[in-house]
């Protein structure tokens, strides 16, 4: 840790506050207000999230935190601010949007995320990459939900700010996002520290299919005897916010409940739809398609089962004895 993040630190919370009170004070902020009313957002959930305002303009955050001895080499190192090309002068990242605070899981911001009030391209502009903030590692709303629980007994991954803030509004608190990007090893090294079960929620579009798939990849290997990932898929055209507003806490619940595959249920439903089990081909093929998974697995009863699955599916015995163990039995007399 780098003793200089600090004034990065320092200037983020800072941009965080500004934003929150531009959503409680500007003479614009009305707009923002209402969206997030038109949402489901609550005041309550709001400030628990941190959200803000970032009004139009092209210096508002510039003026308000340079005038706190703050250098504009500074904001843009923390990715508040836009530095014209070839010229000197900057201007704010975020202009016009509702903002997003993202903060690691101490609970510091290390970025923002912007999302406009109409249906504007890009919907949703973050901060880039910079020393404090790495969108490979973060899970928006990780803080939150550990603030909301004083055991994370599972987290449930989703795409979206709006998803995480929907479900925390209907009482599902445990619920964390990417950021824009799909989900990395890091972060599920990261999601089985704080719990033993991740369950992937995203779109139901092919997006989010995709989203789910690389998620597997990346949690295949991490998941040892004790911990599980599971996969809940949404009607075509859901996400969990829409889900969450318009079914209930009840009925999401129960979709997590009762509706989730297991990373192997998912796992093999996947390959076998890429095979034909009634040929030998195809299931040479699928024991083929298998193998570069389980390779990645440490020894585990877990990779035990993989094999003995993989084993009624294509007819061949897994674990038919080394000769070693063979003879060790033939050797008792
Ligand atoms: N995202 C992003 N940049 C974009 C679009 C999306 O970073 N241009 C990220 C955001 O974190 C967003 C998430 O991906 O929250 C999910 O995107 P998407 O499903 O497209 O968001 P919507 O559900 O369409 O957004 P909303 O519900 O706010 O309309
Ligand atoms: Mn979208
Ligand atoms: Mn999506
Ligand atoms: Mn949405
Ligand atoms: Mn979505």
């Amino acid at each position: 840790q780098q003793p200089n993040h600090q004034a990065y630190y320092q200037l983020l919370s800072n941009a965080a506050e500004y934003y929150q009170q531009q959503l409680i004070n500007h003479s614009q902020a009305q707009l923002a207000k209402d969206y997030l009313k038109s949402r489901g957002v609550t005041h309550a959930i709001s400030q628990q999230y941190g959200l803000g305002f970032a009004p139009a303009g092209w210096s508002n955050l510039i003026n308000a935190l340079t005038s706190q001895a703050n250098s504009l080499t500074k904001l843009e190192e923390a990715g508040l601010v836009i530095q014209q090309p070839e010229k000197q002068s900057y201007y704010d990242r975020f202009r016009n949007r509702l903002m997003f605070p993202i903060r690691d899981q101490r609970g510091r911001v290390i970025a923002f995320g912007g999302r406009v009030f109409t249906d504007e391209k890009p919907k949703y502009l973050n901060s880039p990459e910079t020393l404090v903030f790495q969108k490979s590692k973060e899970l928006y709303g990780l803080y939150e939900a550990k603030q909301q629980n004083r055991q994370l007994t599972s987290l449930v991954v989703v795409e979206g700010y709006m998803d995480v803030i929907a479900l925390a509004q209907h009482g599902i608190t445990q619920a964390v996002a990417t950021l824009g990007t799909s989900v990395t090893t890091d972060h599920v090294r990261k999601l089985f520290k704080q719990t033993n079960e991740i369950i992937f929620c995203f779109d139901g579009d092919e997006a989010g299919k995709k989203a789910a798939w690389r998620a597997l990849e990346n949690s295949f290997s991490s998941i040892e005897d004790g911990y599980s990932a599971k996969f809940l898929f949404l009607p075509q055209g859901e996400d969990p916010d829409s889900v969450i507003r318009s079914e209930g806490p009840k009925q999401f619940q129960q979709r997590l409940d009762n509706q989730s595959l297991t990373l192997t249920e998912y796992f093999f439903q996947q390959l076998e739809s890429q095979v034909n089990l009634h040929s030998l081909e195809g299931r040479a093929k699928l024991s083929k398609l298998a193998s570069p998974y389980l390779n990645n697995l440490k020894p585990s009863t877990f990779k035990q089962l993989i094999e003995n699955r993989l084993a009624e599916l294509t007819g061949i015995s897994p674990s038919s004895p080394t000769p070693s163990a063979l003879s060790a039995q033939h050797s008792t007399p």
